[in-house]
């Protein structure tokens, strides 16, 4: 029997924009179980919960300063239980983002390591008498001066997240820990957050640039020696527990080294940004990126397939803010080889948000942009348009369950502006409208499970011609093709045998028996009909 994951979608929850359950305006997690239901009835299998644990969430929760209490802004740890049992009683598994690269600069062992030189944690994190010219992810250097000891300590991201030394044997036993501790809560696995990023090099050399002198390449402060044994001991502690599914966000474009971090007793899958945070709606990149990805992962690795997420714009807004794209890209995004993550939101074609008010961006890496912006001579208006390119925000606005009061999120809403146009997507609007993105979602989500050749199957070819990409998939005996028409022109294709179709946007197909045509931006998925000589 394959792995639940193997033939699983997961949903992606941003847990402060997703429910609010007490009326404080901010998303929690009996808001979260009081949405099971719409979620099994969408028909996914999996969630990725976005960090709950404790934190002063200087970015969002991905700066943790307990990691074995929930956050009192999403509930208890009662509430966290429940939902937990609600979820899997509804046969839903859900995995829980976790940070192991950084703590929160407010988490007790930081306290205690940047007390003095000399305490017994000093080293529990890294700590120089120089920075070198490591750059943060979020813009600046990497390096922060504490005044107490007189040093620097290292952060990859802002500098309340600090990174720890994951050289020293009791960080991983600490952490080892903390695995244990929520996979005994029924954790059905992990999303390993910059999980390539744990071990830097010791010698602290510095980044070189790039050939326009612009851009800093990380070489010494990820993908480090002695990293994928590391990943190799966190995925055998964490297998010990049957069943269980680990997904690592790897930041790298370089397939080959993707590759390195999944299957052979390493991560189960990892995401791949090539594909899922692709800018333009371009088939032959695309193409290009799932034929590269099937190349390199020939060895019984698996991909995933993603569009959106809390980290990015939204595909929709990235594609023209346009409903057809949304369906196309949902169609290869749920049909393609690999592990589908759905970013909430976008199966009701929620829309990206971007702020004329500095003062109402709440996102770090925009707040950051801004600074930095200042200080290097641009104005406000320069510097917020660069804000809001860098910011998070865009694709973080609170769920649209109720398009005019956004339930839950009246007090104390932190998105009071959200603008007239992200009123498009209104969920209820869709629940009974046939032709409505969510309903096409949910007729996606319903083929996938019930054809083993498309939750399961390999590629039999792979094709791209003319804006289009063709497919086929089979498994058992079963073969289902795809076919994706990503021009803004009808595309008649022909067809070397009969056809039964399972979904098609285009009611209007020719009548001629072996010519289909596909109207711009639509998508066919058929079986070929066996014929049966007698
Ligand atoms: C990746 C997370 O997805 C992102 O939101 C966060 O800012 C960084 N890791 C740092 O933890």
């Amino acid at each position: 029997m394959d792995k639940w994951w193997k033939q699983s979608t997961f949903y992606e929850i941003y847990i402060p924009s997703f429910m609010d359950g007490n009326g404080d305006g901010i998303g929690d997690f009996q808001g979260i179980t009081s949405k099971l239901d719409y979620l099994k009835e969408l028909g996914i299998d999996g969630i990725w919960l976005t960090p709950f644990y404790e934190s002063p969430k200087v970015d969002n929760g991905y700066d943790i300063s307990d990691y074995y209490k929930i956050d009192s802004d999403y509930g208890t740890m009662g509430d966290f239980e429940t939902f937990i049992q609600e979820a899997h009683h509804r046969g839903i598994r859900v995995i829980a983002d976790l940070v192991l690269n950084h703590t929160s600069s407010e988490h007790q062992w930081f306290q205690e390591s940047k007390s003095s030189r000399n305490h017994p944690k000093r080293d529990w994190y890294i700590w120089r008498d120089e920075p070198n010219n490591w750059e943060s992810f979020f813009g600046g250097s990497a390096w922060e001066y504490d005044k107490t000891t007189k040093q620097y300590y290292y952060h990859a991201f802002a500098r309340e997240q600090v990174d720890l030394n994951w050289h020293n044997p009791e960080v991983k036993k600490a952490m080892f820990d903390v695995i244990k501790f929520w996979l005994d809560k029924g954790i059905d696995g992990f999303r390993l957050d910059v999980i390539n990023f744990l071990k830097v090099n010791d010698s602290f050399l510095n980044n070189p640039f790039d050939e326009k002198k612009q851009e800093q390449i990380h070489l010494h402060d990820k993908d480090q020696e002695g990293i994928l044994l590391l990943i190799e001991e966190i995925a055998k502690f964490v297998h010990q527990y049957p069943d269980k599914f680990l997904v690592g966000e790897v930041g790298s474009e370089n397939l080959n080294i993707l590759k390195q971090y999944s299957g052979n007793n390493k991560l189960d899958v990892v995401f791949n940004f090539n594909i899922g945070s692709i800018e333009e709606f371009d088939a032959s990149q695309l193409y290009q990126q799932l034929v590269a990805t099937e190349e390199t992962y020939k060895e019984c690795q698996i991909p995933t397939l993603f569009f959106s997420s809390h980290d990015m714009s939204r595909h929709i807004s990235r594609f023209g803010n346009r409903e057809d794209r949304a369906k196309l890209v949902a169609t290869l995004m749920l049909t393609a080889k690999g592990i589908p993550f759905i970013y909430n939101g976008d199966e009701i074609g929620m829309r990206d948000w971007i702020t004329d008010d500095i003062n109402k961006m709440k996102d770090i890496q925009g707040i950051t942009a801004y600074k930095l912006a200042l200080k290097e001579g641009k104005s406000h208006d320069e510097a917020l348009i660069i804000a809001n390119e860098k910011s998070r925000d865009k694709s973080r606005t609170p769920m649209q369950w109720n398009g005019n009061t956004y339930a839950g999120f009246s007090t104390n809403e932190p998105w009071i502006n959200v603008p007239a146009e992200l009123h498009l997507a209104i969920m209820e609007d869709q629940q009974d409208d046939p032709n409505s993105l969510l309903s096409f979602y949910k007729k996606l989500l319903r083929l996938r499970k019930k054809h083993v050749a498309l939750h399961a199957g390999n590629y039999e070819y792979l094709h791209y011609k003319d804006d289009i990409i063709t497919f086929a998939k089979t498994k058992q005996s079963e073969k289902i093709v795809v076919v994706l028409n990503f021009s803004d022109e009808k595309k008649s294709i022909e067809l070397k045998s009969q056809i039964h179709i399972l979904l098609l946007t285009n009611k209007n197909i020719s009548k001629e028996e072996n010519v289909i045509t596909l109207l711009s931006n639509e998508a066919i998925i058929y079986k070929e009909k066996i014929r049966i000589c007698e």
